[in-house]
């Protein structure tokens, strides 16, 4: 089991490269096999959860073609099933957009049913509603969705009964093609459904509205091969972001567009960081001790869910009482009782967490219940007072490309280890 262990107190400094947005990643890769010409995906950040996808798209006939780490050349012309093995999708949930593109593609599509997983439950009847509405006939048995259209897929008007990134994403996916017009209200407006949209765009459709929540979608009778690079990632940016702040440090996020960035700038300038944007950077300082805040986490542009646990770990060594709203997701505050392992002071009713900031954390061993929770806890172990090891690292793993790499770039004391071994050879040579 792969494990990081990290020597807390270095305050981080320099520059970091962001890499592309796994979410704009997911929906992307699923899109790009609605032609049957090839299409080249660019700044693919190199994570679990993309290659995971690969992999289910290789395993339904898809050519995919690894020309470099962040690079894939995918052609859909020899796909040969409709069906995703769901090995793939009990991996990672966003394998369901290929029900999404393979309806668009083929009028017809089955992929296993997602899992509920460690945030909450997280249902996919908008999704299913979505597909309904197009005219397709859904049907759920023996832990499998199937979606068929008798004919054609019909283009409707789509009312989302709450704002979901997924969804949204979906839908378009099987709307692109479909005969006649489709709007979706209360859609998603995250960076990484405007990404989405523009990629599918390049390959001849003709969606308009994306990242308004209304998004109008023309059927055209083909896509086309394109050459697309994905979005910088929003959320590992404003993961460097807040690691930075806890530190301490002075560092320089590139690669990033600053506006996808402005709920984290703006609470970070609140507790007391200095955050200067420039074009495709943001630089990040803080020297004395932060302030404490309340948060909400919002649909885009909004604050992020994605950015709930980290922001959690920085209001953890903050001055005074802060409190925390989790507005989207069921069960996002697992993490606490490893961070109440490290000495901080959270109490968490339903969801809402009160966080009494404390002086200073202590190292522990914890456990990452969840990809966004592990960088949180990863963060906690850069403050804390000596050493903490993080293990179930493989839900980092899915969303951070490098993360250990890119963080010991700024001067972090940290490593990925496999064994107690590893763990004492590094406490030995670091102390
Ligand atoms: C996407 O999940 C992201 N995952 C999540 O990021 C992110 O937290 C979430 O959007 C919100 O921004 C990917 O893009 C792969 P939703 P998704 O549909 O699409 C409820 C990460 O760390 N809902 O916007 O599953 C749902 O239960 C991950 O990178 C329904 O009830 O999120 C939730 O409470 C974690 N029925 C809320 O809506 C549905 O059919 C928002 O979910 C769909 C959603």
């Amino acid at each position: 089991m792969e494990q990081y262990v990290i020597k807390g107190g270095t305050s981080l400094k320099g520059e970091v490269s962001i890499s592309g947005a796994k979410n704009a990643a997911l929906g992307i890769l699923a899109g790009a096999i609605m032609t049957d010409e090839v299409v080249t995906v660019e700044n693919l950040p190199d994570v679990r959860d993309t290659q995971v996808l690969l992999q289910a798209m290789q395993g339904i006939g898809a050519i995919v073609e690894r020309v470099d780490k962040n690079t894939v050349r995918i052609c859909g012309k020899s796909i040969h099933s409709v069906s995703v093995d769901d090995e793939y999708i009990r991996k990672i949930r966003a394998s369901y957009y290929l029900l999404g593109s393979l309806l668009g593609k083929y009028g017809k599509a089955e992929v296993a049913l997602p899992g509920g997983c460690e945030i909450g439950s997280r249902p996919i009847d908008q999704h299913i509603k979505g597909f309904k509405a197009l005219g397709a006939n859904v049907n759920i048995g023996y832990g499998m969705i199937k979606a068929e259209a008798d004919n054609c897929l019909k283009g409707n008007h789509i009312y989302l009964d709450m704002v979901s990134v997924g969804a949204t994403i979906n839908i378009m996916l099987a709307a692109v093609m479909a005969v006649g017009n489709t709007i979706i209200e209360n859609a998603a407006k995250e960076p990484h459904i405007v990404d989405v949209a523009n990629f599918l765009n390049s390959m001849g459709a003709n969606i308009k509205g994306a990242g308004t929540d209304v998004i109008r979608i023309k059927g055209v009778d083909r896509l086309h091969g394109t050459t697309y690079a994905i979005v910088p990632d929003q959320i590992e940016a404003g993961t460097f972001m807040f690691a930075a702040a806890a530190t301490k440090g002075d560092v320089v996020i590139k690669n990033v567009i600053p506006k996808h960035l402005e709920a984290l700038s703006a609470k970070l300038v609140e507790i007391g960081c200095e955050v200067e944007e420039y074009d495709d950077a943001v630089r990040v300082k803080a020297t004395g001790r932060l302030k404490h805040t309340q948060v909400k986490t919002l649909p885009y542009p909004g604050f992020p869910t994605d950015m709930q646990p980290q922001m959690a770990v920085l209001l953890s060594v903050a001055e005074g009482v802060s409190i925390v709203t989790e507005s989207i997701f069921e069960n996002r505050f697992r993490y606490v009782d490893e961070l109440s392992r490290m000495g901080a002071t959270v109490k968490v009713e339903g969801n809402i967490a009160v966080i009494e900031g404390v002086e200073r954390l202590s190292g522990a061993k914890v456990n990452a219940p969840d990809l966004r929770a592990g960088a949180a806890l990863v963060i906690a172990g850069l403050v804390a007072d000596g050493f903490t090891v993080v293990d179930d690292i493989k839900y980092i793993q899915r969303g951070y490309e490098d993360f250990e790499i890119k963080l010991r770039g700024l001067g972090a004391v940290i490593e990925k280890v496999t064994s107690e071994s590893e763990v004492q050879k590094f406490k030995l040579k670091v102390s």
